[in-house]
């Protein structure tokens, strides 16, 4: 093809879905943008240092579990199965999966950014010889083909640590478990890391860590708009809030403006009241029953959870029953 009177493209289709959805988001009432959004570079280092502040718990609780109990659920494992790790970015968590089972035959990890997951299979395969890494770059909420390798295994197994399923709505939630259910196949099994309800006190303070690393987190987007939006956000006219909504058992982070203003994005207008608000991001907490109950209409059957000693978090294993709801999206 002659690439000639073509329209300027931007350099890949996560640019391109950036600024169409960050435009919807902005023009929408109430204002939105999504948490996948967060992590650019920058996002992605304020997010790990998010994870080392004294109030956030879920990733140390999440830890506590995977290597005081990982041989426990380890035993669910049948020989020779294959690992699917979904949205596994930099493989920490899958790594003590790893010890803990060593029956698993093959690992895959499943991420949108194919770069981060090819380093990190090339890492991995050196401390684990006779594994099989079989990295697919992949948008994990929709339909994808698994390696013949892990097609060919027994079983595969489902992992969905770090409460990411908490960043879906409940609908969401179960279309994602239906989708990984299709993937994985018969006698599949799910292992899931969620967030668990608990006192308000505790879960405002991990959104709002005293050292104001969420805040940067959250502002982040604004400073990622800026730079590749042509946005002409003032940093210092938005604030970050962040709740817990008892209703709906979530967490709410949002940027609300400080006063009445206008933004400018690539080239469009917004209108901001005083007080008004950009909702960017949800964070659904459960029970190990509330979660049983949405992977049960699914198909996925509970078959163990297992909590750290304060009840913060909780890993929470399914296996696939006989009837399977055909996936629809
Ligand atoms: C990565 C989605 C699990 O919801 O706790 C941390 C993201 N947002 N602090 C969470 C997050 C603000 C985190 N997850």
């Amino acid at each position: 093809m002659v690439a000639l009177a073509r329209s300027p493209r931007p350099p890949d289709a996560e640019v391109s879905s950036f600024e169409t959805d960050v435009l919807a988001g902005l023009g929408a009432t109430p204002k939105r943008i999504q948490a996948k959004y967060f992590y650019d570079g920058a996002g992605s280092q304020l997010f790990e240092r998010i994870t080392e502040q004294p109030e956030y718990y879920p990733t140390r609780s999440e830890m506590r579990i995977l290597s005081e109990q990982g041989a426990d659920f380890a035993k669910l494992i049948p020989e020779g199965a294959a690992l699917v790790e979904f949205g596994s970015g930099s493989s920490k968590k899958a790594r003590i999966m790893l010890k803990a089972a060593p029956k698993l035959a093959a690992y895959v990890p499943v991420d949108i950014c194919g770069e981060m997951i090819e380093q990190e299979a090339i890492d991995l395969r050196p401390d684990f010889p006779g594994l099989k890494v079989l990295p697919v770059t992949a948008d994990i909420t929709k339909p994808f083909e698994l390696p013949e390798e892990a097609k060919a295994a027994p079983v595969r197994v489902g992992f969905f640590p770090g409460s990411t399923i908490g960043n879906f709505e409940p609908h969401e939630a179960a279309a994602f478990l239906r989708n990984a259910a299709q993937i994985l196949g018969k006698g599949a099994l799910m292992i899931v890391g969620a967030d668990l309800i608990k006192p308000a006190d505790t879960l405002n303070a991990a959104y709002n860590d005293a050292a104001g690393v969420t805040a940067r987190f959250n502002l982040n987007l604004l400073v990622r708009i800026n730079r590749e939006l042509r946005g002409d956000f003032k940093l210092d006219t938005f604030e970050h809030h962040a709740f817990y909504n008892r209703e709906r058992h979530r967490i709410e982070m949002h940027l609300a403006s400080l006063k009445r203003q206008r933004v400018k994005v690539a080239g469009e207008s917004f209108d901001f009241r005083a007080g008004e608000t950009i909702h960017t991001e949800n964070s659904y907490k459960y029970s190990v029953e509330s979660l049983g109950a949405l992977a049960r209409g699914v198909g996925w059957l509970p078959v163990g959870a297992w909590t750290d000693p304060d009840k913060f978090f909780s890993i929470q294993a399914f296996k696939l029953g006989e009837t399977v709801t055909r996936a629809s999206f």
